[in-house]
């Protein structure tokens, strides 16, 4: 009886043994690799996550063999120079593919033929190059698409054409240096989508037209110098959009001309940023968030850069954050102060003068201990919110600016400079003339002897 149970016990360890094995052989590696792990997270509906991160992986001999309760596969972190389509076998329910942090430099076309279950493809810090046309062919109900830390650079509007069901797509950190206006038409779904630290220098018009659920846009680190506006004009829904580290000089009034939908507009980290001119966010009349922080070279937001044309009256953000510039003095009229529910002015020079005193009488402000005054000196180094109503003054003294007062003292004192030296000179110059002439200082004296006119003058008193 015994005998009999140790026997069948022993029979189900080995068919599990069996199973195991016969597993494991099936993503067998060139190199020796760890073996996979196979781990079901939720044992009630046998979702599982087959794990063959940092295994030393350079590709896998034979087609992955996978129960269909399989729906994350992890292939990060490993050696995989190319992808083909034994990695996604007939009928998998894939749903998430990680292959990020692979050396990757192709993918086969028809790769991912059978990987119409899959919404989330992590393909970033690769070596891929140029994407060609059928290489995400089968991937129709994807949602997500990480192609950042690539190599890509160009691209046929064909190819993104089998992602129908596509809405965020990542291609930050590639060397992108153009882009066409038929370069994303074939994402009718695009929501999100991410161009950060790429070459690009403009946008071509129109290039968003075919993507009108468009909402968030980044091209951050891009090498724009004014606003892409012709493009971005073509993006009708979008309501967040970041220029942050691109080399924009400055802001003017048609900028943002046609973009009303924005809702959050972030232009941070610009040092080549001299100016905010007039109306330059006039079309925004959604604009709620504006973050504006470390322009360190911002020296001036003109007060009607706000207005909204159509009423006259500056736009209702809720947020705004202008930290860490060069601005020293900001208008009452620029925004309806009061209603903003956060206002970020922290790490400025203020200039603390009878044009900044509103400024105290602002309760919501964060940052208060921050806000130092530069200027005038005598309130040099004093904090704003520490001030009187008094010390805000603007007396002639005050409002000379200490570097105007300095340049002037240069002068003088160069003036000065000046005149000595040309005394100096023409004295020398006077003396050498007479030394040539070979007559002596002495002699001249004794041209207009002071006798002589005493005398003359003796003469005239003694007539009468
Ligand atoms: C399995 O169950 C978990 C939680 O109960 C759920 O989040 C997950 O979506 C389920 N998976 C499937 C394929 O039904
Ligand atoms: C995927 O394709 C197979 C066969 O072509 C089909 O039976 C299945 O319904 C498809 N699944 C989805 C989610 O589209
Ligand atoms: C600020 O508040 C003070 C009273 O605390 C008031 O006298 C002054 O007029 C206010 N200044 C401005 C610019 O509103």
């Amino acid at each position: 009886m015994r005998s009999t149970l140790k026997l069948h016990t022993a029979s189900i360890v080995l068919i599990i043994l069996l199973q195991c094995v016969h597993f494991v052989c099936s993503i067998r590696a060139k190199t020796q690799p760890n073996k996979c792990g196979l781990t079901c997270n939720f044992p009630s509906n046998d979702s599982c996550r087959l794990d063959c991160s940092g295994r030393d992986l350079y590709d896998i001999d034979e087609e992955i063999k996978v129960s269909a309760n399989v729906e994350t596969i992890a292939f990060n972190d490993n050696k995989l120079e190319s992808l083909s389509s034994k990695y996604f076998p007939k009928g998998n329910r894939f749903i998430l593919l990680d292959f990020s942090h692979n050396n990757l430099k192709t993918i086969e076309d028809g790769a991912f033929k059978a990987c119409n279950y899959t919404h989330i493809l992590l393909l970033c810090h690769n070596a891929l190059w140029d994407l060609q046309i059928d290489e995400f062919e089968g991937l129709s109900n994807l949602e997500q698409l990480d192609l950042s830390y690539n190599r890509i650079s160009l691209w046929f509007s064909e190819t993104f054409r089998p992602l129908q069901s596509l809405s965020q797509l990542n291609l930050a950190h590639n060397t992108i240096t153009s882009l066409e206006s038929e370069s994303f038409e074939h994402l009718p779904l695009l929501e999100k989508l991410d161009l950060d630290n790429n070459e690009l220098v403009t946008l071509p018009a129109g290039v968003f037209e075919k993507n009108p659920r468009l909402k968030y846009l980044s091209l951050k680190g891009n090498l724009f110098t004014t606003v892409p506006n012709m493009g971005l004009r073509s993006a009708r829904s979008l309501i967040d959009l970041d220029l942050s580290s691109t080399h924009i000089t400055q802001i003017t009034k048609a900028d943002f001309k046609g973009l009303s939908s924005i809702e959050t507009l972030r232009i941070t980290r610009i040092n080549s940023l001299l100016g905010i001119k007039r109306l330059a966010f006039s079309d925004m009349t959604k604009l709620k968030a504006f973050y504006c922080n470390n322009n360190y070279n911002l020296r001036r937001i003109d007060q009607n850069a706000f207005i909204d044309t159509s009423t006259n009256q500056p736009l209702s953000l809720n947020e705004i954050y202008l930290r860490n510039t060069a601005i020293s003095s900001l208008s009452k009229n620029l925004l309806p102060w009061d209603q903003l529910k956060t206002v970020d002015l922290g790490g400025n020079r203020w200039k603390c003068d009878c044009n900044l005193q509103w400024l105290r009488n602002l309760t919501l402000i964060n940052g208060k201990s921050e806000m130092k005054c530069e200027k005038p000196w005598r309130l040099s180094g004093r904090n704003l919110f520490e001030l009187q109503v008094d010390d805000f003054s603007c007396s002639f003294l005050d409002n000379v600016d200490s570097d105007i007062i300095g340049i002037c003292m240069l002068i003088i004192v160069i003036c000065m400079v000046i005149v000595v030296v040309a005394f100096v000179f023409v004295k020398l110059a006077i003396c050498r003339k007479l030394i040539k002439r070979k007559q002596n200082c002495g002699d001249y004296i004794r041209v207009f002897p002071k006798k002589d006119r005493i005398d003359l003058e003796w003469d005239t008193s003694a007539e009468p």
